[in-house]
């Protein structure tokens, strides 16, 4: 029988997704693609440190393997690879080896440039003939790129060794593995023959380098941002990396939306833009506009060049700047060919409805307040390859203005601010000026306007009613699955207290699920266990699963390499392969897509997210949800909304307008759930417009389950905050600010029994705060969810034949990962049971820890050798996570009990894992304890209350 699950598969889609991703910028002299047998001399300190993904809970995937760039092309024995160098590189590493930074998110984000001298790059040019110049960054959590050199900037070394090799060689290619875009003013300067962006990859990175250097691939990848000459020149900078509060005061005119507006001169590569080696002839077919269903139209595409490729057409479109004010173009779609062969042509269609040309009126200039319109007049349609070059291919004519949509004014800023518009008064110019494509609008601003309906009084007006408490009428969750009753019936039997253990979900790591994940949900007590709730499992991330235990994992391309790939499909079918993996490792939602808006080139976590686009960016996710839901697993789709800076990110306001909110911020979210059909939110950890997101009833009930009809469940970021009211503080104990907004769950608590984090939820609800209707509520967006899910059917002892595929799938290790012995410390002393430490050579051991508490801990192992020659020698490594805590050595002399006492690192996170592994027979063991020092709770809050 076929099988479902080809690892070989898995790594040809992953290769082909980062292949495509791939921008070539410039390919003067058709310096690519490389011919066979070409002598290459390969620079760059990168060459030796391949970045895979960024950092953090976005990069963590534990691997079998990285293919990095030098790996690949020496392994492909095409090339002819000048050792010299390479060795050059080697001995460097020796002595500057990779710096990891000490801690979470500390390492740096680029590493040590190799110096050269012109001697040492002449003679590599007089053995070779081409020089590849890498260059790499990375990028992760909690903090964001900075316009400094290693960051955004290339450094001294960089630029120095750059023009060395320039000077030296005749053909010069530079690579950027980064993972999102990088000041790129040296280009010009230094003139290379090419440059492409080949980010950051995923464990098949180096792979699909190749391929597109040899021309196995003919690249197709195109800008998901634009790339200006100076951060300065981009809409945001002069409202980014505040501590408190930033103004978005760029509103709508976001990146190219800006550009194309008001300043095309600061563009060095416009958005959507990549080239290929060979050419395409883009000629525009029928243009229909159709009152009821919007437009549709036809690109005939035409390879005009030599050899096989893909192209990404763009439909961009201008709406009359009415009284609104527009963009001058705006993505309404985009569709990539199929491979065409030279001289092949093929018709892509397009079908735009008129919702995606409409703007959001927030002041009620247009008299239709809160309504997606159409103003009045001519909207032209372009379509191209990049968004500067589209091509007019039609216009026409709105007489009257339309209203698309009624919504409800949500979610506006509460403090007053000034945003950005085209000046109205070159609107006669503008027109006249239509045909010059140079245009640009002057700039001038308008008051943005502010929030005229309270939240707060919304949700009292709109109360949810619920069954009252029946007590246990013996209903299981299966039963609603049949039919024999309702889920309010079944939701009514259970107690308050076990609605409020439901909205606590548990983790870092929780026993309950797969070993080393981030989150487990649903019947996490059990109480909740007894009415047949399933306890859901969710692990990082965006790039392939994390499990901090070790278990490996498939790593995946990055977001912006995704974005750039402008291809639907491909997404799709990587996915599939993605719920695969989650399926084996019995995960139920992966917690990404990362979706965020490319406000600013350096918001630290771009490198997870997608584009500056919002319809490049929704199309794309729903395309990975669909790959995702094909076997029964989703993802988390995250950060809901408006995470556009990583520095203070649990504190920082956001103060956006509501259009901007809807067209830019939201928008992405909006397709990933009305065309992706996700099943699952993650809010962001700050706050937007005064109010935290993961407490905001008008972005989590008025818009996303509201307008937007999401059944599924909202959580959390992991320990966010909420507040009650646009500016009150935020507060890590008030979840029931977030149980009010329809923020399913609060991620994530050491024991949801023991209301370990300290909640409001008993006292809301106590004093009316909070209603058991409102917990209801969530309660039952929680199982709806989980009905859906694998540990549903696993939990009814279903095991289908891909279940058991699956299991034979796992290696040996990764499945001992996955059956650890589960021990909970009391106060004072935990002794393990030593019968199930295997303590023969080479057997590993792994319990997994609960600490219900923060605390200090020691480990005191009574050990002797057991009857050993005296020289023998007899080494026991105890990890604590991943890290060697201690490698405690007895001799075949210590024939007496030895009690060895050894530090361990705190207990921060509640649950860790202790892995001990016996190098060598010949140990007994006597006791293993864990012995509390200190309790560091108390100093946590505090520590926490001062931030
Ligand atoms: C990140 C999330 C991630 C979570 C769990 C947080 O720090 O912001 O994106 O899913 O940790 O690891």
């Amino acid at each position: 029988m076929a099988k479902t699950w080809d690892i070989e598969k898995f790594k040809k889609t992953a290769r082909a997704a980062a292949a495509e991703g791939i921008v070539l910028l410039k390919n003067d002299k058709n310096a690519l693609p490389l011919d066979k047998g070409t002598k290459l001399a390969i620079f760059g300190r990168s060459q030796m440190n391949y970045y895979k993904s960024g950092t953090g809970s976005g990069g963590m995937v534990n691997v079998d393997y990285v293919v990095g760039i030098y790996e690949a092309l020496k392994d492909s024995k095409k090339y002819k690879i000048n050792t010299d160098v390479r060795k050059a590189y080697e001995e460097f590493v020796k002595e500057n080896p990779f710096d990891t930074g000490v801690g979470w998110a500390a390492e740096p984000w680029f590493q040590k440039e190799m110096p050269l001298t012109d001697a040492f790059a002449k003679k590599a040019a007089e053995e070779s003939e081409v020089a590849i110049f890498i260059i790499g960054r990375t990028a992760g959590e909690d903090q964001d790129t900075k316009n400094e050199p290693g960051s955004y900037l290339l450094t001294d070394e960089e630029t120095d060794a750059l023009k060395k090799v320039r000077k030296a060689f005749g053909k010069v290619i530079v690579l950027l593995n980064v993972g999102n875009i990088i000041d790129m003013k040296w280009v010009k300067e230094i003139d290379p023959e090419a440059v492409l962006y080949v980010w950051q990859g995923g464990q098949e990175g180096g792979n699909a380098v190749l391929d597109v250097l040899s021309g196995d691939v003919n690249p197709s990848g195109k800008l998901a941002d634009t790339i200006a000459e100076n951060i300065t020149d981009y809409s945001s900078t002069e409202n980014f990396g505040s501590d408190k509060r930033n103004f978005q005061e760029e509103d709508i005119y976001v990146g190219y939306r800006y550009f194309e507006t008001f300043d095309k001169k600061s563009v060095l590569y416009p958005f959507g833009y990549g080239l290929s080696y060979t050419n395409f002839d883009i000629a525009l077919g029928e243009f229909e506009y159709d009152e009821t269903d919007g437009i549709s139209l036809e690109v005939l595409v035409t390879n005009t060049g030599d050899r096989a490729g893909k192209e990404a057409v763009q439909v961009y479109f201008e709406a009359p700047q009415g009284l609104l004010g527009k963009p001058k173009r705006a993505l309404c779609g985009f569709a990539k060919t199929d491979l065409l062969e030279p001289g092949q042509m093929q018709c892509l269609e397009f079908d735009i409805p008129k919702y995606w040309l409409a703007s959001y009126d927030d002041s009620g200039v247009t008299k239709h307040k809160s309504s997606y319109v159409l103003e009045e007049g001519c909207y032209k349609v372009f379509a191209g390859s990049d968004v500067r070059s589209a091509a007019e291919i039609g216009e026409f004519e709105i007489k009257k203005l339309e209203v698309i949509t009624e919504c409800e004014e949500a979610y506006a800023p509460v403090k007053e601010f000034e945003r950005l518009k085209p000046d109205s008064t070159q609107m006669e110019e503008a027109v006249s000026k239509a045909a010059n494509d140079d245009f640009i609008y002057g700039k001038t601003s308008e008051k943005v306007p502010v929030r005229t309906l309270d939240p707060n009084k919304k949700r009292k007006d709109r109360l949810p009613e619920c069954v009252p408490f029946t007590g246990d009428k013996g209903y299981k969750l299966k039963d609603v699955e049949a039919g024999k009753v309702s889920m309010e019936k079944f939701i009514a039997q259970l107690s308050d207290e076990d609605l409020i253990t439901m909205m606590r979900g548990e983790g870092m790591c929780s026993p309950k699920v797969t070993a080393g994940i981030a989150g487990a949900f649903g019947g996490v007590t059990d109480s909740l266990a007894d009415f047949g709730i399933p306890v859901g499992g969710c692990s990082d991330g965006p790039s392939g699963i994390r499990m901090d235990c070790g278990t490996h994992a498939f790593s995946l391309p990055n977001g912006t390499c995704l974005a750039c790939t402008f291809n639907e499909e491909l997404n799709e079918e990587l996915f599939r392969w993605e719920a695969l993996d989650l399926r084996r490792n019995r995960i139920d939602a992966l917690l990404g897509p990362g979706m965020n808006i490319h406000r600013s080139p350096l918001n630290g976590r771009n490198f997870e997210y997608f584009s500056e686009d919002p319809l490049l960016t929704g199309k794309l996710v729903s395309a990975q949800l669909k790959g995702l839901h094909k076997y029964d697993v989703t993802g988390v789709i995250k950060h809901f909304a408006g995470n556009t800076q990583e520095f203070r990110r649990h504190f920082v306001d956001n103060v956006v307008s509501e259009r901007a909110l809807r067209e830019i911020y939201l928008k992405a979210f909006e397709i990933a759930v009305r065309e992706g059909e996700a099943r699952a939110v993650m809010s962001t950890y700050g706050p937007v417009n005064g109010v935290w997101t993961s407490s905001s009833y008008d972005l989590l009930t008025t818009i996303l389950r509201g307008e937007w009809g999401f059944t599924g469940i909202v959580m959390t970021d992991w320990w966010a905050m909420g507040n009650d009211e646009a500016g009150a503080h935020g507060d890590y104990q008030n979840v029931s600010a977030q149980v009010r907004a329809q923020n399913d769950l609060n991620m994530v608590n050491a024991s949801a029994a023991d209301n370990s984090s300290g909640d409001d939820l008993p006292k809301a609800l106590k004093e009316g705060k909070l209603t058991r209707a409102e917990l209801a509520r969530c309660a039952t967006n929680i199982c709806e969810f989980l009905l859906k899910t694998p540990a549903y059917r696993h939990m009814l002892g279903e095991e289908s034949a891909l279940d058991k595929e699956l299991a034979k799938a796992m290696s040996e290790d990764d499945a001992k990962l996955q059956d650890l012995i589960k021990l909970t410390l009391n106060e004072g002393e935990t002794e393990l049971d030593t019968s199930l430490i295997d303590v023969q050579k080479g057997a590993t051991t792994a319990f997994v820890v609960t600490s219900k508490r923060k605390c200090l801990m020691d480990m005191e192992l009574v050990l002797r050798a057991d009857n050993q020659p005296d020289v023998a020698q007899l080494p026991l490594s105890i990890f604590q996570d991943k890290m060697l805590i201690k490698t405690v050595t007895l001799t075949g002399m210590d024939k007496e009990w030895q009690t060895v006492r050894i530090g361990m690192n705190p207990a921060i996170m509640s649950n860790f894992y202790l892995k001990f592994y016996f190098a060598q027979g010949g140990l007994e063991i006597k006791s293993v304890k864990i012995i509390k020092t200190k309790d560091l709770e108390e100093e946590f809050k505090r520590g926490i209350s001062e931030l």
